[in-house]
């Protein structure tokens, strides 16, 4: 199996791991099968998303996803962060081995529920 030179990158030096305290949204995701789970943080300020924080056991394509996912949605509003697809984002690593691209989906799905988690806080407000 061969992992490109970026997945290594963001592997071995992830970007914005972390927690953040009283996020304005929270999603995390488990893959019931493997039990791999993701958490995504996310600190939002009109509309738009100034700080995110990932947490993760899953394996190194998960962390590498999360990785990129949090750089490319952060300083976005959540409209576009939720245009962000598992395709864009492994686009970004160059590609991943096929038995690995549901790793990516979990970054995006626990993105897209810490957003809808904002908005729905919102919408109670
Ligand atoms: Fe569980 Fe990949 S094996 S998410
Ligand atoms: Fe489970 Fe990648 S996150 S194998």
């Amino acid at each position: 199996m061969q992992y490109t030179e970026k997945v290594m990158e963001h592997f071995m030096n992830p970007h914005n791991v972390g927690v953040i305290e009283n996020p304005s949204g929270y999603g995390k995701v488990g893959n019931p099968s493997c039990g791999d789970i993701m958490e995504i943080f996310i600190k939002v300020e009109n509309d738009i998303i100034t700080d995110v924080k990932f947490r993760t056991f899953g394996c190194a394509s998960a962390i590498a996803s999360s990785s990129v996912s949090t750089e490319l949605i952060k300083g976005k509003t959540v409209e576009e962060a939720l245009k962000l697809t598992n395709k864009k984002v492994v686009e970004e690593l160059g590609g991943l081995p096929p038995v690995k691209m549901h790793c990516s989906v979990l970054a995006e799905e626990a993105i897209q529920l810490a957003i809808n988690d904002y908005l729905s806080k919102k919408e109670a407000k």
